[in-house]
């Protein structure tokens, strides 16, 4: 079977930068390190005035296309993510064709459409509708072009404000590809949850807490969904584990759930057993709360141990770089954390090719994903150019007063307007209302 995955990626961050221990902790009266250690976050991506879904979207994907030389007629479908969507009926995938034939040679006209919805999930699931229509061979040869976009923001005064974020990722899904390949096998864990929804409102309501057990719940369910097909997995047989990552705490809780469940059996889980007893089975307590209290005493245990801190340094902290720095990006979550372990392998000139990632994707409402890829022989040239943390560096901090503004400024229910902080360059821009009450765009030179 052909191998079918990403051939290459490109990421565009909203240009302001909150700084969350220091500027957002201190008007709150919070302790800096529930950022820092709690959270794990220094700071929020946001986008200035002139910037939303479908600038960054499109800056992303022309971004993507520039650098990789692909012209619009090597692609056969653009698919965009998002749970920030602004038009019940018009896909935001029509507003950024529109951009990128307005700059490009050629056009989209023969290109599907689309706009995926499952929370932050919906990246995942696109791209595995780009997988099924290649391996059906229904692509004519041409690539799928798949945006995740959103601005991740919150009600003033939500706890959900602590872990906003604003941005883009665009992939390009091909056969062949230089960047990883995608496993056949998916385990999927999904049941009708009321954890985080936006039912026709802009901020959404959340049970943050609530979020936090139903995520280790379905991805644990997926995990074993996944198993069901593969067999028995073990921790150290892939190189990262890239999950989604709404704040990189919760990563760190899931992490640990994922080790415990895939060592039992193995080498190093007997290893562990010598070192901190077995771990707990439900058949050995009279009662469940026995059995929890039991089963969280071993799970602290075991994040405490050599191995575990040894696994997690190595192969889940550094798919964190990159949400650490700007909060959390929704449906680009994960695709953050594999761009993260990857340049993580670059920078220490790791031989990748072959090695495999274990990747978890979730969206709130709620379902979990788990597949692998395997890392390709391009890896090393294609992510060395996607310059992610130089943009990065180029946002404006902004000040407490500024954040207001700019928070109000994207409230679809407030009147307020803002000049912008920054000034766009070689982009798109948000240009104002059509007649048909249409959002338009312009690039800027
Ligand atoms: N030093 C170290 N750690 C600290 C701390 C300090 N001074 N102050 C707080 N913390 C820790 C807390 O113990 C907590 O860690 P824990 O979850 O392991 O217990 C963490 O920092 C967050 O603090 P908390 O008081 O729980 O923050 P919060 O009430 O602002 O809520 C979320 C945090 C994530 C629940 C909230 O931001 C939210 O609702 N986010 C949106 C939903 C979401 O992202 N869900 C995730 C699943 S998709």
């Amino acid at each position: 079977m052909q191998s079918i995955g990403i051939d290459a990626v490109a990421v565009w961050s909203g240009k302001l930068k909150l700084d969350l221990p220091g500027t957002f902790a201190a008007v709150n009266n919070e302790d800096p390190e529930k950022y820092t250690v709690g959270l794990g976050l220094s700071a929020s991506s946001l986008p200035d005035s002139y910037e939303d879904i479908v600038t960054m979207g499109a800056n992303a994907a022309y971004r993507l296309l520039s650098r990789t030389d692909t012209s619009l007629s090597a692609i056969g479908r653009i698919d965009v993510a998002t749970e920030s969507a602004f038009d019940n009926s018009k896909p935001v995938s029509t507003y950024i064709g529109g951009c990128l034939e307005s700059v490009m040679e050629g056009t989209v006209r023969h290109v599907d459409k689309g706009e995926r919805k499952f929370a932050c999930l919906s990246g995942t699931q696109c791209l595995n509708d780009a997988y099924n229509w290649i391996a059906a061979d229904r692509n004519r040869g041409r690539a799928a072009l798949v945006i995740s976009t959103d601005t991740a923001l919150y009600a003033r005064g939500d706890a959900g404000e602590a872990t906003q974020g604003a941005g883009a990722v665009a992939m390009l899904v091909d056969a062949d590809p230089d960047l990883v390949a995608f496993s056949h096998e998916r385990g999927i864990g999904s049941m009708d949850e009321t954890d985080f929804l936006k039912p026709n409102q802009q901020f959404p309501s959340v049970d943050g807490k609530r979020s936090v057990q139903v995520y280790l719940a379905r991805m644990r369910e997926a995990l074993e969904d996944f198993k069901a097909q593969t067999g028995p997995l073990h921790p150290e047989h892939f190189a990262y584990g890239p999950f989604h990552t709404p704040y990189p705490g919760m990563v760190r809780k899931a992490a640990v759930l994922a080790f415990r469940n895939t060592v039992r059996g193995t080498a190093l889980g007997d290893q562990l057993t010598e070192e901190i007893g077995p771990q707990p089975t439900r058949a050995a307590f009279e009662t469940e709360d026995e059995y929890i209290e039991a089963i969280r005493a071993y799970t602290d245990e075991l994040a405490d141990t050599e191995a575990y801190r040894r696994w997690y340094t190595e192969r889940i902290e550094p798919t964190l770089r990159i949400s650490s720095q700007v909060g959390n990006w929704y449906t680009s979550s994960v695709h953050l954390a594999r761009i993260s372990a990857l340049l993580d392998a670059a920078d220490h000139d790791r031989t990748l090719t072959g090695d495999r990632l274990l990747v978890g994707s979730y969206g709130s409402g709620a379902e979990a994903e788990i597949h692998a890829e395997t890392v390709q022989p391009g890896w090393k040239d294609a992510i060395g150019s996607v310059a992610v943390e130089s943009m990065l560096d180029r946002r404006r901090e902004i000040t407490f007063d500024e954040y207001e503004r700019v928070h109000a400024t994207h409230n679809h229910d407030s009147e307020v307007e803002m000049e912008p902080l920054t000034t766009p360059s070689e982009e798109f821009v948000f240009d104002g209302w059509g007649p048909m009450g249409e959002r338009q765009y312009r690039f800027v030179s």
